[in-house]
């Protein structure tokens, strides 16, 4: 049976365009709604002088069942490649290589590919932050930042992180209540773009004791294809948590200073450097809720804060949430 009018879904990160696909596929008509100018929120990359860079997520492994499989058609549409690098772990200053079996994919040719793909032809308001969403006599309706009213919807789904989605679930009180008990910890990222190649063979790198948690070459990631040598930092959630309100520029400062004292090779000033601060960059605590529902009254949420704070879990959240949807439409 398809519903009358069309589902909203707030949010179009990997959660929110698993959940459209699933119902688009099941024959339901969906409309998406983001705050940014695209798709892919935590997915996203920035363009810049230097190409595609990727400030969010960094890779993803495929662990459940379905998500391998969906990763693999991806894989056959060319929206994802493997990324194989040349792994280093630092602790305490000690810098080691630490290669090891596990596959990891990256969107092709930049992480935001994989997003933009699912979206397809979807009809989306890009720039539209939702404020408010509130139930009529019968059905749902959406108000936006500009005070702009859209629906009506038969469902609304918030696939938005916990912190924003607490007030766009207040129809629903135990939804916002768990959503609002869900903390997210912060990073900073800064990349750097250097015109002359730094003198490594490292292309990835955990990080312990340090400021920083994660580094990437992103020139090493398939169809990266620049002349300069393109490198992301994370810091981690600590160092970002106490430094959450420094300018851009001492973040920069900082985190170059610390990407040069552990790589073990000089490194001159960047011909290209910007930070992003992600306030919301993951859950601080892992939850096996799967997705939320109030199926009665036809809201619903998902998001990676639903299961594992990573991209795996954030498509399965998604799936999830379209599924307990579909199920009580039957
Ligand atoms: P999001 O991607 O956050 O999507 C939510 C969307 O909702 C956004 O587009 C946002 O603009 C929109 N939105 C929010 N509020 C509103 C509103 N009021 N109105 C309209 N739109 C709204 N995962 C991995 O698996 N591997 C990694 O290596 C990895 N590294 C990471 C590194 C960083 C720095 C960060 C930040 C994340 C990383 N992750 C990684 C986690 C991964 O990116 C996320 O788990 C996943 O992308 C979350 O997807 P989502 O759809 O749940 O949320
Ligand atoms: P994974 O299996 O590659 O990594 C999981 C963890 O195992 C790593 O964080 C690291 O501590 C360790 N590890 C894996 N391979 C290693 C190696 N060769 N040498 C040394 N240590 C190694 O990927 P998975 O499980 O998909 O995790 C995703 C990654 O995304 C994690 O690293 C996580 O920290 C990161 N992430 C970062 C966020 C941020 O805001 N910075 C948000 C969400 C995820």
């Amino acid at each position: 049976m398809s519903t009358v009018h069309p589902i909203a879904i707030i949010g179009t990160g990997i959660a929110g365009l698993s959940a459209a696909q699933a119902l688009h596929n099941a024959g339901h008509s969906v409309q998406l709604f983001d705050k940014s100018r695209g798709s892919g929120g935590r997915m996203s990359s920035k363009r810049s002088d230097a190409g595609a860079l990727d400030l969010g997520a960094q890779y993803f492994t495929a662990r459940d069942r379905r998500f391998v499989e969906v990763v693999q058609q991806w894989q056959a549409r060319g929206w994802v490649a493997e990324w194989t690098p040349s792994l280093y772990n630092s602790r305490n200053g000690q810098l080691s290589a630490s290669p090891d079996e596990q596959v990891r994919w990256v969107g092709a040719p930049r992480m935001s590919a994989i997003t933009r793909a699912l979206l397809g032809a979807l009809p989306v308001h890009f720039s539209c932050r939702i404020t408010e969403v509130f139930r009529g006599e019968q059905h749902w309706h959406l108000l936006d930042a500009e005070g702009n009213s859209h629906g009506p919807f038969s469902h609304v789904i918030v696939a938005t992180p916990a912190p924003q989605a607490t007030a766009l679930l207040s129809s629903a009180p135990k939804l916002a209540s768990a959503a609002a008990g869900v903390a997210m910890d912060p990073t900073w990222a800064v990349a750097l773009a250097f015109n002359t190649p730094l003198e490594t063979p490292m292309e990835g790198c955990f990080v312990q004791d340090s400021p920083l948690d994660w580094l990437a070459r992103n020139r090493s990631k398939p169809g990266r294809d620049t002349a300069m040598d393109t490198w992301v930092l994370h810091a981690s959630s600590n160092w970002s948590k106490q430094h959450l309100d420094l300018d851009k520029e001492a973040v920069i400062e900082q985190l170059h200073g610390a990407f040069a004292e552990m790589i073990g090779c000089a490194v001159p000033a960047p011909a290209l450097s910007l930070a992003h601060r992600w306030l919301y960059a993951r859950p601080a605590t892992a939850h096996q809720w799967g997705a939320l529902a109030d199926a009665d009254l036809g809201l619903y949420a998902c998001g990676d804060w639903c299961l594992s704070g990573r991209v795996e879990g954030a498509w399965l959240s998604g799936q999830e949430a379209a599924k307990r949807l579909l199920e009580h439409l039957q």
